[in-house]
């Protein structure tokens, strides 16, 4: 921040008196719509919303009505206003993965903010990956930026109970293998659970990603929780037009905010919100782009023993709806701030720090959010797994069930390791194909792997790597195997895989050595997972793959497919694009040439 106020970089555009040739082109085409040359030129801040919402993302088009609201805050704060189209990424629609596209809607929402006359923006976020793509792109620019967040569904009810986004998905795919629901019965559960626009009502990857916004102070306080219908969601749209404006006015940027603390603070909340999976590859892709240090394993010294406060789908039992009521993201950093868990002086948005933010506040409802002598689990955050297999993976322990403990964490000798038989898949075809195949001869001492399913692999990294077990299990009530891989895994899903795993088979890391038959042993308390494979054996099976040329996998099918794969970094270090991590707050380094 500086005391004084800046020349705005959109006088550059409209306002040049050393050059009115330029200043007349840049201006005469954003008058013809009805904007006056005063509007322009008078000396108010131009303001982006970058619009998430269309048609095509049916999780973020609330954020289409919402704009209206933050268009009357921005002019009420006396800025003015120009709404302009996001690549739409929508994570139950994109194919092959919604994920493949993250980088590419950074890479266009980067050029637009530093080649147009914008002097702040709003980030409108929501859906999975719409969050982390905006933030990447305002910690490179480096204008100020805020986020405002659409807002997740109401609450889904079927037959009297919580229907939760994609967990009713997991439940209803169990009930027809076992053959206790049909086709028609399948899609009510499914559609039951999405009552209203907005995003997944569960804790799933979208409240999450929305609520580390907030605990990274990106947002303005309360702002991730508000269901997208609520007058609250309008009334908070206006409210973060207004601060735009005035963020502006004091030259408040990313830099300022997106810091180590804020970081620290992401990840803590990650933990006693029961953050999905996917947070640590977009907190991290998010720091690397702001410039800030952040190893994986932070997440297990920060976040692992942080206990799970708030009890919503899949690892509890309420809804979005319900965390709203209870206090949201602020209630939970309250009573953090209580123990000492949250960097209280990390600055936000709203122009304060976290501790002035959330100072006294706390839960609404002791059920939903919970207090810390009531918690979910005692230690919620992420294992972060290695060993000959992969560099890194993460797993959330908290997510074990008493059943998949008693199953493979109950040897007296040795009661946090299992050894098991590796059953290996190449992709997800791979396993529709064969999962069910008796010849396989699955049983329970057998750990489910997923390969080729990473940045690379996929590409994009799909959330593949929670397998269901075969049928014929299931139906002797065998509900979960140990799932390992080089993808992802669904938020909304509550099973504890080895997922994230870098380096990836496609990278020829060495998860592609690994066999069908092989023994691997995984270690909960060292954090680690191995293949038992003789030196020797595992020399020649490398050499093998390097004579095959390598990992196979599918060719490229678009231009994007290809140039993402020829410079995207592994899921452990946030699958950015290498080298656009070295453009760092450009903004502040000059202007782009003119057009003309
Ligand atoms: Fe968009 Fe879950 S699918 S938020
Ligand atoms: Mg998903």
């Amino acid at each position: 921040m500086t005391d004084g106020p800046k020349k705005l970089r959109s006088r550059a555009w409209f306002d040049n008196p050393d050059d009115p040739g330029m200043t007349a082109l840049y201006l005469e085409r954003y008058l013809n719509y009805g904007l006056t040359r005063d509007e322009l030129q008078s000396g108010k801040p131009i303001i982006g919303i970058a619009q998430s919402g269309s048609d095509l993302s049916p999780c973020n088009r609330p954020l289409m009505d919402h704009a209206k609201r933050v268009r009357e805050g921005i002019r009420e704060a006396g800025g003015i206003c120009f709404e302009f189209p996001v690549h739409p990424i929508q994570e139950t629609g994109k194919r092959p993965t919604a994920s493949l596209d993250r980088n590419l809607a950074y890479l266009g929402l980067v050029e637009v903010l530093y080649g147009y006359p914008l002097d702040g923006v709003v980030l409108t976020i929501g859906c999975d990956k719409t969050t982390p793509a905006m933030l990447m792109a305002a910690a490179t620019v480096d204008i100020p930026a805020i986020a405002l967040s659409g807002g997740p569904m109401l609450n889904g009810w079927h037959k009297g109970k919580r229907a939760g986004s994609g967990s009713i998905i997991w439940l209803a795919r169990e009930m027809l293998a076992r053959g206790e629901i049909d086709y028609e019965g399948f899609m009510e559960m499914a559609a039951a659970s999405a009552p209203s626009p907005g995003w997944c009502n569960t804790m799933g990857t979208a409240t999450t990603m929305n609520s580390l916004a907030e605990a990274l102070g990106m947002s303005l306080p309360g702002c991730a929780a508000i269901p997208a219908p609520h007058r609250e969601r309008a009334q908070i749209s206006y409210e973060t037009g207004k601060r735009i404006v005035e963020m502006v006015r004091e030259d408040l940027k990313p830099s300022d905010i997106l810091t180590r603390e804020a970081f620290e603070n992401a990840i803590a909340v990650s933990s006693a919100i029961g953050g999905s999976t996917n947070a640590p590859i977009h907190i991290a892709a998010i720091a690397r782009h702001a410039g800030v240090e952040l190893d994986l394993q932070e997440w297990e010294r920060i976040g692992k023993d942080i206990p799970l406060l708030v009890n919503l789908q899949p690892a509890g039992e309420y809804l979005a709806e319900d965390f709203h009521r209870a206090g949201g993201v602020p209630a939970v950093i309250g009573a953090m701030m209580e123990k000492g868990l949250i960097r209280e002086g990390a600055l936000t948005v709203s122009g304060k720090t976290m501790g002035e933010n959330c100072r006294g506040k706390g839960s609404e409802d002791a059920d939903v959010i919970r207090g810390f002598d009531n918690p979910l689990q005692k230690a919620a955050g992420f294992r972060v797994m290695r060993g000959n297999l992969f560099d890194n993976a993460i797993m959330k322990t908290s997510t074990i069930s008493p059943d998949f403990r008693a199953r493979y964490l109950s040897n007296p000798d040795d009661p946090e390791a299992f050894v098991g038989r590796a059953i290996v898949f190449d992709g997800p075809e791979d396993y529709h194909h064969r999962i069910d195949d008796p010849s396989l001869g699955i049983d329970a001492n057998c750990i489910l792997f997923m390969r080729g399913a990473g940045p690379i692999g996929y590409p994009g990294a799909a959330e593949v790597v929670n397998m269901r077990a075969p049928d014929y299990l299931l139906k002797q009530g065998i509900r979960e195997l140990p799932c390992i891989g080089d993808g992802r895994q669904s938020g909304t899903s509550g099973s504890p895989s080895i997922l994230n795993a870098s380096p990836e088979a496609a990278a020829n890391g060495p998860l592609a050595l690994l066999k069908t038959g092989d023994k691997v042993r995984v270690d909960l308390k060292t954090g680690s997972v191995d293949a038992l494979v003789s030196e020797p054996d595992w020399a020649m099976r490398k050499a093998q793959l390097e004579a095959a040329g390598g990992y196979a996998y599918p060719d490229h099918q678009t231009p994007w497919q290809e140039i993402q794969r020829g410079c995207v970094d592994q899921l452990g270090n946030g699958m950015v694009l290498k080298p656009a991590v070295k453009y760092q707050r450009i903004a502040s380094k000059g202007l782009p040439r003119d057009n003309h």
